[in-house]
């Protein structure tokens, strides 16, 4: 994208930025509906974006997320049946389901680092470990989480791939069951967002507004 195509609102960053790039980034990325049809992402980009995603933060650095990466074009058309006909999956050319995880599965690896790093002691590190296995125990906490901590990697990564000069679309218009099944997801994984990614194939439409600030910012109390 030119700087000629982002509008003065958008190239009006915050009068302290440290990363102005960043900033940039996140008031010019869009949800792509225009993709190239004939080019597709290659392997190494697939890779980079999921390691932007997973830099997102997670609560007490869980990472209960995976990625499911579709790009055959068999599949995508399932995928694209699945989101009930969304052609831009198939134009896009890679659908990455972002998963969540609704068991605290990563629990014992992640405390045991916590405690390696000299982060937590010992028994902190145990008494912590077994309060947040409890959590997801409870399963609505536990979809909570499996929901909360996913959508953070989905927006990292489409923010990395805004950075590329690719397109990414965040959908849930899907039948997350079907998507499940077909993916083959087990039990305790659940789909979080759908994010089709490519190429450009050329401008989208003018954003619509957004709520101001003055709207959606409470000060104290709401
Ligand atoms: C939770 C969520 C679900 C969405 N589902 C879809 C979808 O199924 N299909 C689609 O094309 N876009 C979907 N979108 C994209 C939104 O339409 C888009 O983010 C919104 O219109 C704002 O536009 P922007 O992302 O370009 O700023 C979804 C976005 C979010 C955050």
């Amino acid at each position: 994208m030119s700087l000629e195509q982002i509008s003065a609102d958008e190239t009006d960053v915050a009068h302290d930025e440290e990363f102005p790039e960043a900033i940039r980034a996140i008031r010019t990325r869009r949800s792509g509906h225009n993709f190239d049809p004939d080019a597709d992402i290659d392997d190494e980009t697939l890779e980079e974006l999921i390691r932007d995603a997973a830099l997102a933060p997670s609560s007490y650095n869980l990472q209960p997320w995976e990625f499911v990466a579709v790009q055959d074009d068999e599949r995508l058309e399932k995928v694209v049946e699945l989101a009930y006909g969304q052609e831009h999956i198939r134009e896009a050319g890679t659908a990455i389901l972002v998963v969540g995880h609704t068991e605290a599965e990563t629990a014992d690896r992640v405390f045991d680092e916590w405690e390696a790093a000299g982060r937590m002691d010992e028994a902190s590190a145990e008494q912590t470990k077994a309060q947040t296995v409890e959590m997801y125990e409870d399963d609505r906490t536990g979809r909570d989480y499996g929901i909360r901590n996913p959508s953070l990697a989905a927006q990292n990564l489409l923010l990395s791939a805004h950075a590329r000069g690719l397109k990414a679309t965040p959908m849930i218009g899907f039948d997350a069951e079907g998507m499940a099944e077909f993916l083959e997801l087990p039990e305790d994984k659940i789909p979080v967002m759908l994010v089709a990614v490519g190429p450009s194939g050329g401008e989208e439409p003018e954003r619509l507004p957004r709520r101001d600030v003055d709207e959606v910012l409470h000060r104290e109390r709401y």
